[in-house]
């Protein structure tokens, strides 16, 4: 456990530096919002899991540069989702990661620029990168832009966003069957959870086979995410979880909780969580990092 605060906070330190940093006096208050949601913390749980995978497919050191940029940018583009998730049009909540939404400090304009300005820098860094690697050298800039569109894939319409959307969509309607409720948990969290390990995959240079294990082992985690999400809204404190608890009663969310119940969701959550722990055992890089990732979101109360 303490092993992943180390890696937490070095990796924190190390994304912070990704952030734009040149202001005009025309947009510094948007600029500001950026950083202000971008840094002030969350658990980096989305760049962790990317490095993990890197490191269980053998990633070498040469390969190091171009992952951390993608961790950097999977998490401007996680902190984008939610800026526009606190804002009065979805979920309307007050508390992130500890302090005041986006909207609340700076407005709900800058909030809704801040979020866009986080996903296209999130992609302007990804470009550089690849323009940078270019012809030195082809294999590198091919897995570069392989891994580029699966995060635009996994973060838009057939992913993260559909999955919002059908979240909202069933604030007003009835839900029949489970199906639909995966679908929701699987996109909205599910997909950028997915993708970081799928990247990691990729960039580290993993087998065609190990790029699919690695999609089913992040399938597992980031539905496994959602169900506790939906627990800890209901169950912990907003001290502890940093946000406020109670948001899915109040918005009329079909959560887990709701729909299969307690015990069944703490269940599905050991089971997936147990499964992805088999998967990753079968992976001869090192595997030990991700290992005590499982762990920690086994137990975690935020
Ligand atoms: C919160 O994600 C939103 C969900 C997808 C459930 P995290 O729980 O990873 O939030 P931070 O990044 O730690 O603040
Ligand atoms: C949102 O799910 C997932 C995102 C894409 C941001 P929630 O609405 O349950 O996330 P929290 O509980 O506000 O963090
Ligand atoms: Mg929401
Ligand atoms: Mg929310
Ligand atoms: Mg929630």
């Amino acid at each position: 456990m303490n092993n992943i605060k180390m890696f937490r906070d070095s990796i924190d330190e190390k994304l912070k530096r990704y952030l734009p940093t040149v202001a005009s006096k025309h947009h510094e208050e948007v600029l500001e919002a950026m950083k202000y949601s971008f840094a002030i913390g969350g658990k980096r749980i989305r760049p962790l899991l990317m490095y993990g995978a890197f490191k269980m497919v053998d990633g070498s050191y040469e390969e190091y540069h171009c992952v951390e940029v993608f961790m950097a940018c999977i998490e401007m583009i996680h902190t984008y989702s939610l800026i526009h998730d606190d804002l009065p049009a979805m979920d309307n909540d007050d508390l992130r990661r500890g302090k005041p939404t986006c909207h609340k400090v700076y407005g709900e304009a800058n909030a809704v620029l801040a979020g866009d300005g986080l996903l296209n820098y999130a992609y302007e860094l990804a470009l550089k990168e690849t323009i940078n690697v270019g012809t030195k050298d082809i294999d590198r800039s091919k897995k570069l832009l392989e891994a580029m569109s699966i995060m635009a894939s996994h973060a838009g319409i057939y992913g993260m966003i559909g999955g919002q959307a059908a979240d909202i969509k069933f604030e007003n309607k009835e839900m029949t069957t489970k199906n639909e409720l995966d679908y929701i948990h699987k996109n909205k969290t599910g997909a950028l959870i997915r993708v970081s390990l799928i990247i990691g995959g990729i960039l580290g240079g993993g087998s065609v086979k190990q790029i699919e294990q690695l999609k089913v082992i992040g399938n597992n985690i980031g539905l496994s995410f959602q169900i506790q999400d939906d627990l800890l809204d209901k169950y912990s404190t907003k001290e502890v979880l940093g946000k406020p608890i109670g948001s899915d009663e109040k918005n009329n969310k079909k959560t887990y909780v709701s729909f299969v119940g307690v015990e069944q969701s703490k269940e599905d959550v050991k089971r997936l969580l147990n499964e992805s722990r088999l998967q990753v055992e079968g992976f001869n890089g090192d595997s030990t990092l991700m290992l005590e990732l499982i762990d920690f979101l086994e137990t975690r109360k935020y």
